[in-house]
C-alpha cells in the first residue's frame, strides 16, 4: 500500500480538466491506498485572489472532492492552511532549491510572462509543493500531465535533501494517465483548459448548469471541414472533443469516430455537451448537500486533525538533520 498525496488549487471553480486528469482518479486510489487529498489554498494565493472568493472556492472545493467520491473514512481531505508544517517545510526546501531550477518551471514562466508585478510565490510555488508531497512520506503523486515538471524538481530536491543531510524523504513517483491527462481550452485548444482563465467560454466549470455547458460546448473552436477526426496537430478542437467525450463515457476515440463517420458537428457537439451534463449532474446534487453543511466542517477538522499529526512528524525529523529543532517530538 503505497501512500497517495494530491492536492487542487481553489484559484476558480474546478474545470472538468481538473476532474479528468486528476479528481476523478482520486476515487479509485482511495481503494488501496492511504490517500491525503488537499486544497491548495496557499498555492492560490501566489496570483492576486479575492479573500471573499477565495474562501468560498476553497470550501466549494472541498465539497467537490466529496461529491465525486473521496470518501472522508478512507482517505484524509484537509485544507492546506490548517496544517503550518506545510509552509514551514517549504521555507526549508526553499533554502535546498537553486533560483535557476525554479525559473525553468514552464508553470511559473507562463504565468509571469507579460506581467508587470509577479510575486515571489510564483517563483518559489515548487518548493511549497515538494513539502505538501514530502511530508506525507508520498510515494504516488496523481496528477495531470502539466505537473510532471514540478514533480521531476521534487525528486531533485527530496534526492539532495536525502544526501545532504539525512535520508528522511520517500522518493514519490507521478502516476499521469496516458488518456486525457492534458484537457484543452474549449476558445483556444493549443492551450491547457485553466479553472483561472479569463475567458469563461474556455472552460467547463463543475458547477456550469445544463445551458451554460450546452452554450460552451456549442460555441468551441472546431474546423471548417465538418469530418468528426482525431487529429491533434490539424483538428485539435475536435480531438480535444473526443477525449472529453471518450474519458467520461468510456467508449474509445475509434469508436466515436466510427459513430459520428456521416454525422455534422452540431450533432457531436450536443451528445458531447450531454455526456458531460449526464457525469456533472449527480456531481452536482450530492455537492449542494455537503456544501452550506456542517458535515464539511467536521471533515474539515478531522482531516487537519490527521494531518498535522503525520506531517508535524516528518517536519520534526527534517529540522532535526538541518539542525532547527530543539526537541523531538
Ligand atoms: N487541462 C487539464 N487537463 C488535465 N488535468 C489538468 N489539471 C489541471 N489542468 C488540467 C490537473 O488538475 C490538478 C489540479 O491542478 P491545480 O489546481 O493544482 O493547478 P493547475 O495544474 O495549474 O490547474 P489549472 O486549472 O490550470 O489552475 P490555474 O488556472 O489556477 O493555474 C493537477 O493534477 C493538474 O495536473
Amino acid at each position: 500500500m503505497s501512500v497517495i498525496f494530491s492536492g487542487i488549487q481553489p484559484s476558480g471553480n474546478i474545470t472538468i480538466g481538473n476532474y479528468i486528469g486528476a479528481l476523478r482518479h482520486f476515487v479509485e486510489l482511495q481503494e488501496e491506498h492511504e490517500c491525503y487529498f488537499c486544497v491548495v489554498n496557499q498555492h492560490a494565493i501566489t496570483v492576486a485572489q479575492d479573500p471573499a472568493s477565495l474562501k468560498r472556492n476553497s470550501r466549494n472545493l472541498a465539497a467537490l472532492y466529496l461529491a465525486a467520491g473521496i470518501d472522508p473514512d478512507k482517505s484524509t481531505l484537509f485544507i492546506q492552511s490548517d496544517v503550518p508544517a506545510h509552509t514551514k517545510m517549504g521555507w526549508m526546501l526553499q533554502c535546498v532549491t537553486y533560483i535557476g531550477e525554479l525559473e525553468r518551471m514552464t508553470q511559473f514562466k507562463d504565468k509571469s510572462t507579460g506581467k508587470e508585478a509577479v510575486s515571489a510565490g510564483l517563483l518559489t510555488y515548487p518548493p511549497l509543493m515538494a513539502a505538501d508531497i514530502l511530508l506525507y512520506n508520498t510515494g504516488i503523486v496523481p496528477v495531470g500531465d502539466d505537473q510532471k515538471q514540478h514533480l521531476e524538481l521534487t525528486r531533485d530536491i527530496a534526492d539532495r535533501f536525502n544526501k545532504k543531510y539525512r535520508d528522511i524523504f520517500v522518493m514519490p513517483e507521478p502516476r499521469i494517465a496516458s488518456e486525457g491527462a492534458r484537457i484543452m481550452s474549449l476558445v483556444d485548444p493549443e492551450k491547457k483548459m485553466s479553472k483561472s482563465d479569463p475567458n469563461q467560454n474556455a472552460f467547463i466549470s463543475m458547477l456550469d448548469d445544463e445551458s451554460v455547458i450546452l452554450k460552451k460546448i456549442k460555441r468551441a473552436t472546431t474546423d471548417s471541414d465538418g469530418v468528426v477526426a482525431f487529429d491533434k496537430e490539424n483538428k485539435p478542437g475536435i480531438s480535444n472533443l473526443l477525449t472529453i467525450y471518450s474519458q467520461l463515457t468510456g467508449e474509445s476515440i475509434s469508436s466515436l469516430v466510427g459513430k459520428y463517420e456521416d454525422k455534422g458537428y452540431g450533432e457531436f457537439k450536443q451528445d458531447v455537451a450531454d455526456a458531460i451534463i449526464n457525469t456533472l449532474k449527480p456531481i452536482q446534487e450530492r455537492y449542494k448537500n455537503y456544501v452550506n453543511s456542517t458535515e464539511l466542517d467536521d471533515i474539515l477538522d478531522r482531516g487537519a486533525e490527521k494531518a498535522n499529526s503525520v506531517a508535524n512528524k516528518t517536519l520534526n525529523k527534517a529540522e532535526r538533520a538541518m539542525g532547527l529543532a530543539r526537541k523531538r517530538v
